[in-house]
């Protein structure tokens, strides 16, 4: 098991290694892979380097940290960002395993997939240090379940569903693109096991004692 955190000057050289890590990470895996990406403002910024750094995803099964119960072409849906800067720009088919239908509601293909292991989950953290939909307070945090976890309202009003604590805490390889300094902090004091240990990033940090766990930061 290993945690590191590696720094970059700027977000080229930033961009640069989260996507040589994931690659990386895909080319270990070996075949049948399951992996995860995330949503949020991060993946923007990594996700057209992803598709012409590996522009064939045959072998790989592909769905979501998490998600918000909105209509696919939302601008606010995680399904539609990663279809549209990653999957409709990839030279072959990929098999996208969404947790939610296009208008919001679980899908029924993905209800299995927590069960498995994780070959590669890509996480996004939050300032709070909620990481999926998993945010602080919420008893998912704590919770064993391998089910996909139902949020009734996230901070920003809307439902979401979100992987549970513990697929993330399975993967075999976890890499977390943060930017700023914030979450610098949060990370550094979570690595160190010092601060709120009930944030989520800490519980996973505490309750992970295999795989790999990468945080690649720039300010
Ligand atoms: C989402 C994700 C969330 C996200 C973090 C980081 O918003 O869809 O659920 O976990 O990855 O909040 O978001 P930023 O990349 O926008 O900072």
């Amino acid at each position: 098991m290993t945690t590191e955190l590696h720094s970059f000057a700027d977000i080229t050289l930033w961009r640069r290694a989260v996507v040589a890590a994931i690659a990386r990470s895909i080319a270990n895996a070996g075949s049948q892979q399951l992996v995860a990406l995330p949503g949020g403002s991060t993946p923007r910024t990594f996700l057209p380097a992803l598709a012409s750094e590996i522009p064939c995803w045959p072998d790989t099964t592909v769905t979501l940290t998490d998600d918000r119960r909105v209509p696919r072409d939302d601008p606010r849906s995680n399904a539609g960002m990663v279809r549209q800067l990653l999957l409709d720009t990839l030279e072959g088919p990929t098999t996208f395993v969404p947790p939610l239908t296009a208008s919001g509601e679980d899908a029924a293909d993905a209800r299995g997939l927590p069960c498995r292991r994780f070959d590669l989950i890509v996480l996004g953290l939050g300032e709070d240090g909620h990481i999926a939909s998993l945010f602080p307070g919420s008893p998912a945090v704590e919770d064993g379940g391998i089910d996909w976890v139902s949020v009734d309202r996230a901070p920003d009003g809307l439902a979401r569903i979100s992987l549970p604590m513990a697929s993330l805490v399975q993967a075999q390889y976890l890499v977390i693109p943060i930017l700023g300094n914030l979450k610098r902090r949060l990370v550094e004091t979570a690595i160190a096991g010092a601060g709120d240990m009930s944030l989520p990033l800490s519980q996973l940090l505490k309750k992970r004692n295999l795989g790999e766990t990468l945080f690649l930061w720039s300010p």
